[in-house]
């Protein structure tokens, strides 16, 4: 509460550069689309990520992010989260979530996709529909003003119709000019989230990880980042970063040929 509210409220030109920030980050989703298919490697989907990103003179945000070594998460099937880019290549039935972070003049645009890669079974198709969902949902909840835990209440609900399950140990987050600063957006709701207030000029993700079974994780000891669903099922996770204006919700982060609202993954 004693936060100062105000240096978070943008002003229109500020507005601008995280609208630029989130344009040039679906731009490279977009880039990075048509190469999501069985055979590569998640090193090679970072590789682009970093070299696509370099070559228009931004930063990739998570590169030495907290000692994180690379330009992207790529998190495969059971990984929620966090997934390191390395040597697997993507087989025939994959769900991959690629979150992409950049850095445009000193504002961050952070978005994820979970991609289905050849023929996906009929749970892993569902886990995505109902992540994408629960995120439009949630942003289309927004108003000016209204309490954080608009968000959490809707994905909640969107997931307890399809019978999965919501992460509560990772959450989104407001972002300007730091990746993560305040407020918390659970994707569930909590006390705190019923007091603190989406105001007009605030930035903030919406970025719902929901799983097929247990909301339960595990945090991957060998690497200290891949976070798993702790009974080895499937979960998904889409993000976009929102503005709140005026007028209600802004997303940021559309990219031209990706998913919109009502897109069907089954
Ligand atoms: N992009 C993630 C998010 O949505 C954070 C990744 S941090 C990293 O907040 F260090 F793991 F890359
Ligand atoms: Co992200
Ligand atoms: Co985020």
């Amino acid at each position: 509460m004693l936060q100062n509210l105000r240096k978070l409220q943008l002003t229109e030109v500020q507005r601008d550069g995280m609208r630029a920030a989130g344009r040039f980050n679906a731009q490279l989703m977009d880039y990075l689309r048509p190469f999501i298919q069985p055979g590569i490697t998640t090193g090679e989907i970072d590789r682009l990520v970093h070299d696509y990103t370099v070559q228009h003179r931004h930063t990739p945000a998570t590169l030495g992010y907290l000692g994180y070594s690379r330009s992207c998460c790529t998190s495969v099937n059971d990984v929620i989260c966090h997934g390191i880019p390395g040597d697997c290549a993507l087989k025939d039935g994959d769900i991959i979530n690629v979150d992409i972070t950049s850095i445009v003049d000193g504002w961050h645009g952070d978005q994820s996709e979970t991609f289905l890669v050849g023929n996906v079974c009929e749970e892993g198709r569902a886990v995505c529909q109902c992540s994408f969902d629960a995120m439009h949902r949630a942003i289309a909840a927004l108003e000016p003003g209204c309490p954080v835990s608009v968000i959490g209440d809707n994905v909640v609900e969107e997931a307890t119709k399809w019978g999965f399950s919501v992460v509560r140990e990772y959450v989104g987050h407001g972002l300007g000019r730091r990746f993560h600063q305040y407020p918390n957006i659970p994707h569930f709701p909590d006390r705190k989230s019923r007091q603190e207030r989406l105001l007009p000029g605030m930035c903030f993700t919406v970025e719902p990880m929901i799983n097929a079974g247990t909301r339960f994780t595990k945090l991957d000891t060998k690497d200290n980042w891949t976070v798993r669903t702790r009974d080895g099922r499937l979960s998904a996770q889409f993000e976009h970063t929102v503005l709140m204006t005026e007028r209600g919700p802004e997303i940021l982060t559309q990219p031209e040929n990706g998913p919109r609202v009502g897109h069907r993954f089954l």
